[in-house]
């Protein structure tokens, strides 16, 4: 196969060894013949799968018991209702969201329909084009929600708020990407497509303690602390899905963890960032302080060369280079698996333009 310099920003670029450890897995899973899609998820083989996928991610996150993790379905855009449902007061619930893009605005209007919501800092007068700082948030709200990377838009939270409540974050597009106090949070989530697996589970570290205040009547399926109980296999769990983002997350490990994968992602992002700010042909997005490790959107600012561009790029095997079609442009997807020589094959075509 020529494989292509994968830029996609979402289900993107994983690690080869975990194309080819999965693959081999449908065929004949840890050899009992039997392949991992035709199993019981109550096999001893998968359940070994599953403790150890919820004990990596604690493991790389240097998190202790107080926290509890998850493999859930329904994305990310299903923790946008978990949250509020499992956190918020039913009795004059109350929570503050900073609105950071698309995605930060799908969770807030989702928490809208549980109870008041505060927007505590908001950028999208200026299309998203930065992340507010300049807020504080009380002990009156049952937590804070933001969305630590901005999937859309290139930005990126390179600080996090002290705030007087619990602290919630959406890491779907910069999971794992660079190290954090990932104490810090008292419930993260993120959608495994873009860094940590292939679409179809969601990862959710909650901090147990956190849980069953809102005095609301939740449903099951809904509700962390039934997850919790059964260890993650309250239903069946997306079983392809939570094994292959295992490999991806023991590939990491071996690979020298969260501190060597931001040490790669910094210098990927460094060698792009300087070439959109060497060539007068090209601009990104956003300001330059909130520019994101993980996604880089930019726009060429003579339209006359797009074609040019397009055919460039395409040529040299690059794939999923486009904008979203919300912004248009373009959008370099750096996650952890993407090798640096890809982003110089594109530095490469950006400076012969
Ligand atoms: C930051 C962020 N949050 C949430 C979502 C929605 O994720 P899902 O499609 O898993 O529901 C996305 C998807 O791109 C995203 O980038």
């Amino acid at each position: 196969m020529n494989k292509k310099h994968n830029f996609s920003a979402g289900p993107c670029i994983l690690p080869q060894e975990v194309f080819e450890k999965s693959a081999q897995a449908i065929l004949d899973f840890n050899g009992i013949g039997l392949s991992l899609l035709e199993i019981s998820h109550r096999s001893k083989d998968f359940v070994a799968v599953m403790d150890e996928a919820r004990a990596i991610v604690k493991r790389l996150m240097n998190l202790n018991d107080d926290y509890e993790v998850l493999y859930l379905g329904g994305g990310a855009s299903l923790q946008f209702v978990m949250v509020p449902f499992n956190l918020m007061k039913s009795e004059n619930g109350k929570a503050a969201y900073l609105d950071t893009g698309v995605w930060a605005a799908g969770a807030i209007k989702e928490a809208k329909k549980f109870g008041s919501v505060d927007v505590v800092g908001s950028s999208k007068e200026d299309n998203y084009s930065y992340v507010p700082k300049d807020y504080n948030v009380g002990s009156e709200y049952d937590y804070f929600h933001c969305t630590s990377n901005n999937t859309i838009y290139g930005t990126q939270m390179k600080t996090f708020p002290k705030v007087d409540t619990l602290m919630v974050c959406d890491m779907s597009s910069d999971i794992f990407s660079r190290e954090l106090d990932f104490s810090q949070f008292d419930l993260i989530y993120a959608g495994a497509q873009k860094n940590m697996g292939p679409a179809g589970v969601t990862l959710v570290v909650v901090k147990k303690e956190i849980l069953g205040k809102s005095g609301r009547d939740i449903p099951s399926i809904l509700d962390y602390s039934q997850h919790i109980a059964k260890e993650s296999m309250y239903n069946t769990p997306p079983v392809f899905p939570v094994y292959a983002s295992l490999l991806t997350l023991q590939h990491l490990e071996n690979n020298g963890g969260i501190a060597a994968a931001e040490a790669r992602n910094e210098a990927k992002a460094k060698l792009l960032y300087e070439e959109i700010d060497r060539n007068p042909l090209f601009e990104t997005f956003c300001k330059k302080e909130d520019r994101s490790l993980m996604n880089v959107s930019f726009r060429l600012l003579d339209e006359s060369k797009k074609e040019t561009f397009d055919n460039a790029w395409k040529t040299a095997g690059i794939s999923g280079l486009n904008g979203h079609r919300s912004i248009g442009g373009y959008r370099a997807s750096l996650y952890n698996a993407l090798p640096l020589e890809s982003v110089q094959v594109l530095v490469d075509v950006m400076k012969n333009l």
